[in-house]
């Protein structure tokens, strides 16, 4: 289990596990129902260990959950950073108890939305997976839906598309260097709606791209990471765990390499 601590209190490891809040986990432990190796836990602070002690919920083995991975829709007003200033962070509306460190580690954000930006965004203790969906040399699909101030004729709309699959040069931007994007993938929606799917995740890489064809973003969102879409009935500010299948989603790559 590589890093992972493997002697953890058992009301820790049952709330981290999904199996409740502490003090759920808690009453579970003092009803008796939660046996280490055949017996009854007598204290909820006893410590276990994760492969040697043979753990039971209510005659169930119990299922360790190492890392958790969150989808928030996030709202605009939020900063993704984990510290505070003018603006509340994305951190703000996760639960007091989904923010604390996990058997895996401290949560994390996976890339960074602007404060004005909405929509896909992952927490993960998981920092193998973070590094892997966030690295510009892995090239992971990343999609937005674009808003633009200006409505573009149909000719411009594929003189963008044409530019933006060969790779826009973007202007430099506060301490950002001007670059050369990896060419991305434009689908127009209407006159001034249209998705964006890029590869890199260069610093207010959308919007300089729209600046550099000479428009402007009024309203973004992500909607997509690798192949994990932003569930629609999520409200923004809204987050819930990933299923299995959505992990897998977002896990399997569909990068250029
Ligand atoms: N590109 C941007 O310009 N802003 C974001 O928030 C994300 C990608």
């Amino acid at each position: 289990m590589g890093q992972i601590k493997e002697h953890v209190r058992l009301d820790r490891l049952l709330a981290n596990s999904g199996y409740g809040s502490r003090s759920d986990v808690k009453a579970l432990i003092l009803d008796g129902l939660v046996t280490v190796n055949g017996v009854p836990a007598a204290r909820v602070d006893v410590h276990v260990h994760l492969s040697k002690d043979k753990i039971e919920v209510d005659g169930q083995p119990l299922k360790v959950a190492i890392h958790a991975y969150y989808m928030m829709n996030k709202p605009a007003g939020y900063v993704c950073s984990s510290k505070g200033g003018a603006n509340p962070t994305v951190f703000d509306l996760l639960d007091v108890e989904d923010r604390g460190r996990r058997l895996g580690g401290e949560l994390g954000i996976v890339g960074r939305l602007d404060l004005d930006t909405e929509g896909l965004l992952i927490f993960t203790t998981d920092g193998d997976l973070n590094h892997r969906l966030t690295s510009p040399k892995y090239h992971v699909p990343k999609t937005y839906f674009v808003q633009l101030e200006n409505p573009v004729s149909e000719a411009e709309q594929k003189q963008y598309a044409e530019a933006v699959a060969a790779g826009v040069e973007i202007p430099p931007e506060d301490h950002e260097p001007g670059a050369l994007c990896r060419g991305g993938k434009l689908d127009w929606k209407s006159d001034d709606t249209c998705q964006l799917t890029i590869y890199e995740g260069l610093y207010h890489e959308v919007k300089r791209i729209f600046t550099a064809l000479g428009n402007r973003v009024a309203y973004l969102k992500r909607i997509n990471i690798n192949n994990l879409a932003l569930d629609p009935s999520l409200e923004p500010g809204e987050y819930r765990e990933l299923s299995e299948q959505e992990l897998s989603a977002l896990t399997l790559t569909n990068a250029i390499l």
